[in-house]
Parts: structure tokens; C-alpha cells; sequence
């Protein structure tokens, strides 16, 4: 089935460091009023071709969880500058966007296995504060351990909401790690690699990895060195590839 297409407000914009964006939409179109997707799931974002020589799409993660249907917040990096970034950071609040959607494969699963570990990089975490949110709406069934790798300390954000959320929720914990610590982090160092690589074993548990290309890669073959147990992330098309994909 084809997805459908959407009109959506930029309401909010909130910068949370250096070339990271967080982007609130709401959905205004009568006929197209709340979304539904799948935690973890993403959605196409119509490029202006002012921007792009041709008309295109970028595909950016849903942090927000389903039970969000009207409200949706997006995860933006800047680190590249290309078309899509930049074309969305030069958006202001009150603007509009057109999307269409959802897309993905990763998105969560009913597991028979009662541990769930997210790895992510840099805006990575977005599907899995999507997955995060929806599982702790309901009485988790999971034990749910987050491990987040990000650059150095100026890259660091979401601290105090992971905080609050481990704090009122015993069945979450997460780790930030950063590859590129100066002298003032006191937390853990090294790349989320390091990390992984110590887990004691993989019984019982499900891996989901969203992020850097070769993090994904890495995470997984560690994983598999370990033991069986399922690894999810996200299976790319070829029109994601290469970031066209017309409605
Ligand atoms: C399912 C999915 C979910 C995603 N979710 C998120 C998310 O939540 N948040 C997020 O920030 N990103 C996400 N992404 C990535 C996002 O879709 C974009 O790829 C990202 O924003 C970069 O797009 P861009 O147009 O800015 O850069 P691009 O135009 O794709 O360029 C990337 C880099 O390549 C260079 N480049 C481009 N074309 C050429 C060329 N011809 N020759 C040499 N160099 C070139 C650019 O200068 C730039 O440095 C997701 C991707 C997928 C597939
Ligand atoms: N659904 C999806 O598929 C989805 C959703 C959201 C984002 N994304 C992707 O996630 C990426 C986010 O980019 P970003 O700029 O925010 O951050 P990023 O590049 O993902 O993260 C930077 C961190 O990743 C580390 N890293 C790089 N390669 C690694 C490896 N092989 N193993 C372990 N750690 C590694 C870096 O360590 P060093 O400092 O040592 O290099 C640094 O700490 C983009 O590529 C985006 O497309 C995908």
C-alpha cells in the first residue's frame, strides 16, 4: 500500500546542542489529522528543489511514540550540511513541511526475550526514544538497557529526560558514552563498541542498533561473536540510499 502524504506546522523548534534540532510538527491537513506508525518507524520529508536539483526526500526516525498521533518530533543533525539538513534547519517555527509515510524497518518487536538493548549513535537514539516512550506507557514486560554513543561533551543532550525516566522506571537504565571526552565528562569514555563489547552474554536478550553505518556493522558482527539472539536495524532501500523517493 502506498503511504499517504501530510501537511504538517513546524509548532516547535528546540536547538539541544551544536547542529542538533529537535522538530515538533503538528498535523494540520483535515483529511490527514493524526499519524500512525510503529515506534521506531520514519517518514519521508519533501525536500524544496531549491534546495535539491531535483525534488527529493529524506528519511528522518519519529522520537516521539504513537500514542503522539497529531504531534510528531523529529531529530535533526546538521552534521553533514546536504540538501535535506540544511533545507530543514533554515525552517522556522510556523512553517510548513509535507511528508509521507510511515517508512521503515526497524520498529518494535513483540520479543519472546524479556532484555532489550538499544545502541544507537549520535540522532540515532530517535526511534529508540519513540520505542522507549511507547513501552513504558504500558507495564513493561522488558528490562530495557540503552547504550548512546556521542562525540564529546558540547554533543551531549537529553541527559536530564533519560534521567528522569531511569529514575521513575527500575526496568530502564542507559549509558552515554563519549568517543572524544574532554577533561570536564565524568561519565563513561570510549565508543559504544567498547561497551557492547563487554556485555557478559546475549541470552535472553534483543539488540536493536541505530546509527553510524559502520557502528551498525560493528555492533552486530561483536553481537553475533557472542552468542544467537535477535538483532534489528533498520534495512535500507535503494531510494533511501540514494534519498529519492517521490510520493
Ligand atoms: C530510515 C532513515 C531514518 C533516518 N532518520 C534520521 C533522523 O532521525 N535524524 C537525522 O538527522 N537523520 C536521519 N536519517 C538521515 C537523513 O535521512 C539524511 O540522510 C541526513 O539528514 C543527511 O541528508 P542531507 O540531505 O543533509 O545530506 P546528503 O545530501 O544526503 O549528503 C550527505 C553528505 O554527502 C555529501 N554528498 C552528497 N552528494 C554528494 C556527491 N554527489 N558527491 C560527494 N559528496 C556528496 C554531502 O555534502 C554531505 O556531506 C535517516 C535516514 C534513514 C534512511
Ligand atoms: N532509522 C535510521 O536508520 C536512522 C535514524 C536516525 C539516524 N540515523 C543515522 O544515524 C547517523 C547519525 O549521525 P550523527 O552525526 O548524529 O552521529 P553519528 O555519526 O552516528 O555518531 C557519532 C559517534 O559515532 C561513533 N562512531 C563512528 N563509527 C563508529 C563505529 N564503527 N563504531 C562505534 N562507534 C562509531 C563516533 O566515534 P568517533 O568519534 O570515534 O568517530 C561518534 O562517537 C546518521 O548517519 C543518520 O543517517 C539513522
Amino acid at each position: 500500500m502506498k503511504p499517504s502524504r501530510y501537511s504538517a506546522r513546524i509548532e516547535e523548534i528546540r536547538d539541544l546542542a551544536p547542529n542538533i534540532r529537535e522538530l515538533t510538527l503538528s498535523l494540520v491537513d483535515p483529511d490527514h489529522r493524526t499519524f500512525h506508525f510503529l515506534p521506531g518507524q520514519s517518514i519521508a520529508v519533501e525536500i524544496e528543489p531549491t534546495h535539491a536539483q531535483v525534488s527529493s526526500v529524506r528519511y528522518y526516525s519519529l522520537a516521539s511514540p504513537p500514542s503522539h498521533a497529531t504531534r510528531l518530533t523529529l531529530l535533526l543533525s546538521l552534521a553533514d550540511q546536504g540538501d535535506g539538513a540544511t533545507y530543514l534547519f533554515e525552517q522556522s517555527e510556523g512553517d510548513m513541511v509535507q511528508f509521507h509515510g510511515p517508512h521503515g524497518t526497524l520498529h518494535l518487536r513483540a520479543t519472546e526475550q524479556k532484555n532489550i538493548l538499544f545502541v544507537a549513535t549520535g540522532t540515532g537514539i530517535a526511534p529508540f526514544l519513540s520505542m522507549l516512550s511507547a513501552i513504558l506507557e504500558t507495564t513493561p514486560a522488558y528490562v530495557i538497557r540503552l547504550i548512546w554513543g556521542l562525540r564529546s561533551e558540547r554533543d551531549v543532550y537529553y541527559q536530564e529526560e533519560l534521567q528522569a525516566l531511569a529514575d521513575t522506571n527500575p526496568c530502564f537504565s542507559f549509558v552515554t558514552t563519549l568517543s572524544r571526552a574532554q577533561s570536564t565528562w565524568v561519565g563513561e569514555t570510549g565508543r559504544v563498541t567498547d561497551v557492547v563489547a563487554r556485555l557478559p552474554s546475549v541470552e535472553d536478550l534483543a539488540v536493536y542498533v541505530c546509527g553510524h553505518r559502520t557502528m551498525v556493522q560493528d555492533v552486530t558482527r561483536i553481537v553475533r561473536a557472542k552468542g544467537h539472539c535477535p538483532i534489528y536495524h533498520e534495512q535500507f532501500s535503494k531510494s533511501q540510499k540514494h534519498g529519492n523517493d517521490g510520493v
